[in-house]
């Protein structure tokens, strides 16, 4: 996500930092003390400006959203609104995740979103893309038994290539379409949209989805792109 630079950032950070984490990698392990209770935590990767964030706390005030974004003038905006909105339950750190072990212990998350990730178009750096299964292994660890992963992409490439990497590693797939927003679609993550998505869409360009989770026994595959 392009921005331009920001006058008096650090200063604008500082008079809203009230949900600002500072040192997350210091939370690892005692994130729910972050919030100070037991709900459940769910971690975007990549907010941007954060709308989809926002609107998944503001829905569920009886879960925990951490939104995570690695450019300081995005992730700005992400905490001016949440102080805004006074969502207690919202927490805002800025960094760019290598590694998420770094962050999280293993099964400390109900679950994490991938939206609109960078594509990282180029085959050699196909390793850098959140949804390689490297990566997908690392988050797959750090959360919960039965918790899942969404991802949203306009890059039909992107998400080939992801479908791919999921079943490579043999996880249950439990929503898949090649058109988020068609007629005959009706998943949950459509009512929350991101600042890309509503970009994406309002050009008439198909959104790819898809949830899934660690296979915990046999249970059933959805194959294929469509719903
Ligand atoms: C294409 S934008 C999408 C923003 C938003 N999710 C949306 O859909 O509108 C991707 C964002 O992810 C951030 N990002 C990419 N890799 C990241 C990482 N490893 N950790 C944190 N942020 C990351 C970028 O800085 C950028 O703002």
């Amino acid at each position: 996500m392009r921005q331009r630079n920001i006058k008096n950032l650090q200063e604008r950070i500082e008079a809203n930092s009230t949900h600002l984490i500072r040192e997350p990698k210091s939370f690892k392990g005692r994130w729910r003390e972050a919030f100070g209770n037991d709900r459940p935590i769910f971690l975007e990767i990549g907010s941007g400006k954060g709308r989809y964030v926002m609107a998944r706390a503001a829905k569920d005030a009886s879960s925990n959203f951490i939104a995570c974004e690695g450019q300081e003038n995005v992730g700005l905006r992400i905490l001016e609104k949440t102080e805004e909105a006074g969502l207690e339950n919202v927490r805002v750190f800025m960094e760019y995740i290598h590694d998420i072990n770094d962050y999280f212990d293993e099964g400390e998350l109900d679950g994490i979103y991938l939206n609109f990730s960078d594509p990282w178009p180029k085959d050699r750096h196909a390793k850098r893309r959140l949804t390689h299964r490297n990566n997908l292994r690392s988050f797959l660890k750090v959360i919960r038994p039965g918790g899942t992963i969404e991802f949203k992409t306009d890059n039909d490439d992107l998400f080939g290539f992801s479908l791919e990497e999921i079943r490579s590693l043999g996880c249950e797939v439990l929503e898949v379409t090649r058109n988020l927003h068609g007629e005959d679609c009706s998943f949950t993550s459509q009512e929350f949209m991101t600042e890309y998505e509503e970009r994406f869409l309002a050009k008439g360009k198909n959104i790819n989805y898809v949830k899934f989770r660690e296979r915990a026994n046999d249970g059933p595959d959805i194959e294929g792109g469509d719903q």
